[in-house]
């Protein structure tokens, strides 16, 4: 088992915990929370609060329970906006984290509320948590930075738009920015708020998360060709049929791999700066093996 295995197989359980304790706390009508704890609880990779925890080990940081709080709450975010891009409107997709999405199971206005519950819930946590005034402001600017309309929301506005229209690369590019890179690029961001990083290597890990965010979405737009339901815990072949610009689209398989790679290749030198600042890079750089490809 790689290192990578071992820390994530140490820390998703916390996380878990948190997630769920927290949900459970919550005076609210039962079935908004289940319906909220229903698509938390359903899995996902957790790559987002693990991104955190990653970069807090990277920088030498014990984790402290204020930390898997501040992962757990982005975890609540990225979690209300999977439920609302399954939406008929939006993607309109019947299988996510590999069982029926929120508005199958709990209908289209639950589902509509549960977005909404999960994406304030995670800002009033992220308020309480027991951290400096000063870190607690910024991470909650932050994430509102990233997740709303100058981040993941307008990411989401050019994707739905896009299904009128053919993009270029560079405006496929900025659509994946927003939509998937900046709550990644958050990650990072809060992390090195969390331990207190310098500005030097706030800046790299930074643009670590803006590289991983960009082959995140290429990523996931390759394997919806080349990935099946049962791996992914989600419909394949749904960006064709719902006229999406992606990589593929634009550049075929091929094509994309090759992207994918030069932006991976881009990112092992960016690791070589940063472990010249004094970042440690053996885990942040095992991170980067998930976009292997695995043919299927
Ligand atoms: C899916 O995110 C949405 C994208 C930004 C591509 P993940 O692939 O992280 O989904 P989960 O959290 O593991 O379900
Ligand atoms: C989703 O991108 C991005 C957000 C949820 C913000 P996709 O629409 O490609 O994600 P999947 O493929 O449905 O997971
Ligand atoms: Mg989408
Ligand atoms: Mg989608
Ligand atoms: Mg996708």
């Amino acid at each position: 088992m790689n290192n990578l295995t071992k820390f994530e197989n140490k820390h998703i359980p916390i996380l878990n915990e948190f997630l769920s304790k927290y949900l459970e706390s919550l005076d609210a009508n039962d079935l908004l929370k289940q319906s909220m704890e229903y698509s938390v609880e359903a899995g996902g990779k957790r790559i987002r609060p693990i991104l955190i925890l990653l970069v807090l080990d990277a920088l030498k940081k014990a984790i402290t329970a204020e930390d898997y709080q501040v992962a757990s709450s982005l975890e609540l975010l990225h979690t209300y906006s999977l439920i609302h891009d399954d939406l008929p409107e939006m993607d309109n997709d019947d299988l996510r984290r590999g069982k029926p999405t929120n508005h199958k199971k709990f209908g289209q206005a639950m589902a509509v509320l549960a977005g909404d519950g999960l994406l304030t819930t995670a800002f009033e946590w992220l308020a309480k948590v027991n951290i400096s005034a000063e870190k607690r402001v910024k991470l909650i600017s932050d994430l509102a930075f990233a997740a709303g309309p100058q981040g993941m929301v307008n990411g989401q506005v050019g994707d739905i738009l896009g299904e009128k229209t053919k993009y270029n690369l560079a405006q496929l590019q900025n659509v994946h920015r927003g939509k998937t890179g900046a709550l990644i690029r958050y990650a990072c961001i809060a992390g090195a708020t969390l331990a207190d990083a310098n500005d030097e290597q706030s800046e790299l890990l930074c643009k670590y998360g803006e590289n991983f965010g960009l082959a995140f979405q290429i990523y996931d737009d390759l394997l919806d060709v080349i990935g099946n339901e049962k791996t992914l815990g989600k419909k394949v072949h749904k960006d064709k049929s719902e006229n999406k610009n992606t990589y593929p689209g634009l550049l075929g398989v091929d094509g994309t791999k090759e992207k994918l790679n030069d932006i991976l290749n881009q990112t092992y030198q960016l690791l070589n700066e940063m472990k010249s600042k004094g970042i440690k890079v053996d885990l942040l750089t095992e991170l980067l093996d998930y976009f292997k490809i695995k043919e299927q």
